[in-house]
């Protein structure tokens, strides 16, 4: 008998902590990888939010929390809704979470009927369509194109909408992309959902800081779009707090309660001393996220640089989080006498022995003729990646 269930067998493995766990084991052999796949910022957390950590553990507060997370910080988020993005959510209608990877899966799972369909763009983050499956929902994916910079025209989304559409699942700015949707280009698409006031809306803003073009803007702004989105947002990139596992969400009040049932089963609420990180984090402001979004501004530019000496890299155009997604199909068919190129994924692996330098097959985010590059690593490092990509490049034909 099969131990483990059908639904885990099912479940593919996440493939950039796949690639970052290949990356580690060809580091730990003693070779020098340079690691792009990542999805974390490369700075340490600020001192003002470990400090407040620190308390916590002084002050005992180590035992169980309220389920969806500490009354203060549920005000704290309710009140950076207010002032950040102008959306209304009440201290009840929010949910912390380990994590804003949790968060999705929380919300999933208590809106998703089996056979439900769950509209997901792609390029799409890399759990979506497995967390929609783990629901038991049905992925419908839309296909974006690189010349509209890898976002749903309104368009697409009314043709992937049927009688059996429960949800939309999309992050702007986009992992993998880096793209994001402006306040017009969302207008529309909530002009489409005017249409059909039962589907509820997943957006995911984890990266809303890193943002390169001006202010963030959410589809839940929208009048036709009222009780029914559910935003998900989290320290995790905006504070250089991978580690500490909070993440939130803003919903409609059933859907935030259903969450702190699910989760009262779960987990019984996050971390008691990295939630009250989280609240120094939050409530002292996003002034130290601008700092971040500065550097990974100026390591674009210099991304974008060397991504245009590669013959046959064809880049997006990002505005925001930390990647470059860049169409690299003009590969395939190519071989360096030893080693045939058919996919991205055996571009990824070429790249990764032959130049030691770490990223992701576009495969894992539903556009298999591309590449994810991520930027969190200093300019030093990229430019060293970008001169051995070149050169491994250069002897495929
Ligand atoms: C688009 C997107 N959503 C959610 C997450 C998960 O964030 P967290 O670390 O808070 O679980 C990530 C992390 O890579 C992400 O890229």
């Amino acid at each position: 008998m099969n131990k483990i269930s059908d639904r885990i067998n099912n479940l593919a493995i996440s493939a950039t902590l796949a690639m970052t766990q290949k990356s580690r084991d060809l580091a730990a052999q003693g070779f020098d990888v340079i690691n792009l796949s990542i999805g974390e910022p490369d700075f340490n957390t600020p001192e003002h939010i470990k400090k407040a950590a620190k308390e916590a553990i002084d002050n005992n507060i180590t035992f169980y929390p309220p389920v969806p997370g500490f009354p203060s910080l549920l005000k704290v988020i309710s009140e950076k809704f207010k002032k950040e993005n102008n959306l209304d959510f009440s201290p009840e209608q929010i949910v912390v979470s380990s994590g804003a990877k949790h968060s999705i899966i929380n919300a999933l799972l208590c809106i998703i009927n089996k056979g439900d369909e769950v509209v997901v763009p792609a390029p799409y983050w890399v759990s979506y369509v497995d967390m929609v499956k783990l629901a038991e929902g049905v992925p419908v994916v839309i296909n974006c194109e690189l010349s509209n910079d890898f976002k749903m025209t309104a368009g697409q989304l009314e043709n992937a909408i049927t009688p059996k559409t429960k949800a939309l699942l999309y992050s702007s700015p986009s992992n993998p992309t880096g793209d994001l949707y402006s306040k017009e280009e969302l207008e529309e698409l909530a002009g489409v959902l005017a249409k059909y006031p039962d589907i509820i809306v997943i957006s995911d803003e984890i990266y809303e800081h890193i943002n390169f073009s001006g202010k963030h803007q959410s589809i839940a702004q929208f009048k036709a779009m009222e009780n029914r989105v559910v935003v998900i947002n989290g320290v995790s990139k905006a504070y250089a707090m991978t580690g500490w596992r909070i993440g939130y969400m803003g919903a409609p009040i059933e859907i935030a309660k259903a969450c702190t049932k699910l989760q009262g089963q779960f987990t019984s609420g996050a971390c008691t001393i990295a939630q009250m990180g989280a609240e120094t984090a939050i409530s002292a402001g996003s002034e130290v996220c601008k700092e971040m979004t500065k550097v990974f501004e100026k390591r674009l530019k210099i991304v974008l640089e060397h991504i245009k000496d590669i013959p046959g890299f064809i880049p997006n155009s990002p505005q925001g989080a930390f990647y470059v997604f860049p169409d690299v199909s003009d590969y395939f068919g190519k071989s360096d006498g030893k080693t045939l190129i058919n996919t991205s994924d055996d571009l990824a692996l070429y790249i990764l022995s032959e130049a030691k330098v770490a990223t992701v097959a576009g495969t894992a985010f539903g556009s298999p003729d591309c590449l994810r590059i991520s930027y969190a690593t200093s300019e030093d490092n990229l430019n060293e990646a970008f001169a051995r990509i070149k050169k491994v490049l250069g002897k495929l034909n």
